[in-house]
């Protein structure tokens, strides 16, 4: 399609048609109207003009008869402006009067009559238009008295041109003005289509470009862009799962697989069997323990269970989870301590933030060592729900790489475990607009669930 093709099909070049349209019908109309008064008006005055001449000579002519009347009009030709006066005998010959000639179709008419004669003006004789009463008189006579509307005419042209001055004038600004508009925008909408095209092709990098005018075309692009990085998020994170599970369970799924076939190979009868069955039950349960931490993942970052936010007590929450793992900490030793957190309280979705705490607690148990502490505090902008113990700690470097899926430290793989808790926990903390902070607790290490507060759907504030 030609690219005036295109411009001529565009809502804006085609809207501009519309009012050019419009706007020059409404022009018109006006301009109609001013002329069609403006004419009533002089029509008016030359009606009345005429007409007090007429009764002037009427006078004359009852008075004096045609001598007289001849007299008068002979006196009023010497500065007669723009009145016309004649008197003929009833042969239409000339007796006195400003008018030169007249021709035989004037001479036979009665009454009101428009018609042109000759003047002579600076370039030698013009020809001018004028209106006149012709009356018959006793004798054959004929007095024809009137007024010069030559101006009239002009002014009627004068109109005229600037009515189609004025409607060319805005035919060609309305066109030119439709078509920079719809060019600009034209050239908006191609960018659009560019960026969907490159999208379509496979490349989800593509953005659409934001001119920065702050106007509907630029919150349009804005927000296709932030849904296009939503999707490419999301779409990054299904690629990030499936490479996950290509890599990370293949495996553990191998070793299955290779320790079956070892319990067939042997010749113990059945207590080796039931043996290697059970690890092998053991191990399947992992998998898909595994399995589940990673749908888990996927789903909250998917932003399926937003629905579920509540107001918590953070007190009542730590209480719950801390007793879970104090036989775990008993266990080996440790002594686990929830600090106090009465009144401070969040909104999120409980069951989430109450795994997300039990993966820290777990964690410290696993790796961690010493005292144990819970806390949870409101800094006024956020609740920081934090749990610290006296391990080893994670060196600085790799406290970025612990939250990604899989990541296990060297020192931790001979624990059970598939390196997914601190996945979940960055999960967690992301579907509720917060962050996962690994802190040195010094020594050990210190993590914390930081949730802003946020205002809920009532217009309060959440966490209090
Ligand atoms: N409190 C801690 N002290 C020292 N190292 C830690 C601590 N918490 C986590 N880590 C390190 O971070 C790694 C990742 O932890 P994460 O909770 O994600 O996985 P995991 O505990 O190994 O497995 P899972 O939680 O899935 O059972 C751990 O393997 C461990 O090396
Ligand atoms: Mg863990």
């Amino acid at each position: 399609m030609s690219s005036v093709l295109k411009l001529f099909r565009t809502t804006t070049f085609r809207l501009a048609l519309v009012f050019m349209a419009l706007f020059g019908t409404a022009a018109a109309c006006a301009i109609g109207y001013i002329y069609w008064q403006t004419n009533v008006l002089l029509n008016r005055q030359l009606e009345q003009t005429i007409e007090a001449e007429v009764q002037g000579l009427a006078e004359q002519y009852r008075a004096g008869g045609i001598s007289n009347l001849a007299k008068t009009v002979a006196n009023r030709s010497l500065a007669a402006g723009n009145s016309i006066y004649l008197v003929t005998d009833s042969e239409g010959d000339r007796i006195t009067g400003n008018l030169t000639s007249i021709s035989r179709d004037l001479w036979n008419k009665v009454g009101r009559v428009e018609f042109v004669y000759n003047r002579p003006g600076q370039k030698g004789s013009e020809s001018r238009l004028a209106l006149v009463s012709v009356f018959r008189l006793k004798g054959g006579f004929r007095l024809i008295v009137g007024r010069d509307i030559e101006d009239r005419r002009v002014f009627e042209r004068v109109v005229q041109s600037a009515f189609i001055l004025g409607l060319g004038f805005m035919a060609l600004v309305g066109l030119g003005g439709g078509w920079l508009v719809s060019r600009s925008l034209l050239s908006r909408i191609d960018a659009v289509t560019a960026t969907s095209r490159t999208i379509m092709e496979g490349d989800l990098s593509g953005r659409v470009p934001v001119v920065g005018s702050g106007d509907e075309l630029d919150r349009l692009s804005e927000n296709l862009n932030a849904m296009l990085d939503r999707i490419e998020q999301l779409m990054v994170g299904m690629r990030e799962v499936s490479d996950n599970i290509a890599h990370d369970l293949k495996t553990p799924l191998n070793r299955l697989r290779n320790r079956a076939e070892a319990a067939l190979r042997e010749k113990g009868g059945a207590k080796p069997y039931r043996a290697a069955l059970e690890r092998t039950i053991e191990e399947a349960d992992d998998l898909i323990k595994t399995f589940n931490g990673l749908l888990s993942i996927a789903r909250l970052e998917a932003g399926a269970s937003q629905g579920a936010m509540e107001e918590i007590e953070a007190a009542a929450l730590i209480r719950d989870v801390v007793e879970l793992y104090e036989p775990a900490a008993e266990d080996k030793g440790l002594s686990l301590r929830a600090e106090s957190a009465e009144g401070v309280r969040l909104v999120a979705d409980r069951q989430l933030i109450g795994q997300a705490l039990a993966n820290l607690i777990d964690n410290a148990i696993k790796y961690g060592g010493g005292d144990i502490q819970v806390s949870a505090i409101d800094t006024g902008a956020s609740v920081e729900i934090g749990v610290g113990d006296h391990g080893p700690g994670i060196p600085e470097q790799d406290r970025a790489r612990v939250l990604k899926r899989f990541v296990r430290l060297e020192e931790s793989r001979s624990r059970p475990g598939s390196g997914l808790g601190l996945a979940l926990v960055a999960a967690v903390a992301r579907l509720h607009g917060g962050e996962v902070r690994l802190d040195d607790n010094e020594p050990g290490l210190r993590a914390v669930l930081s949730l802003p507060h946020k205002t809920n759907h009532n217009g309060s504030v959440g966490a209090q």
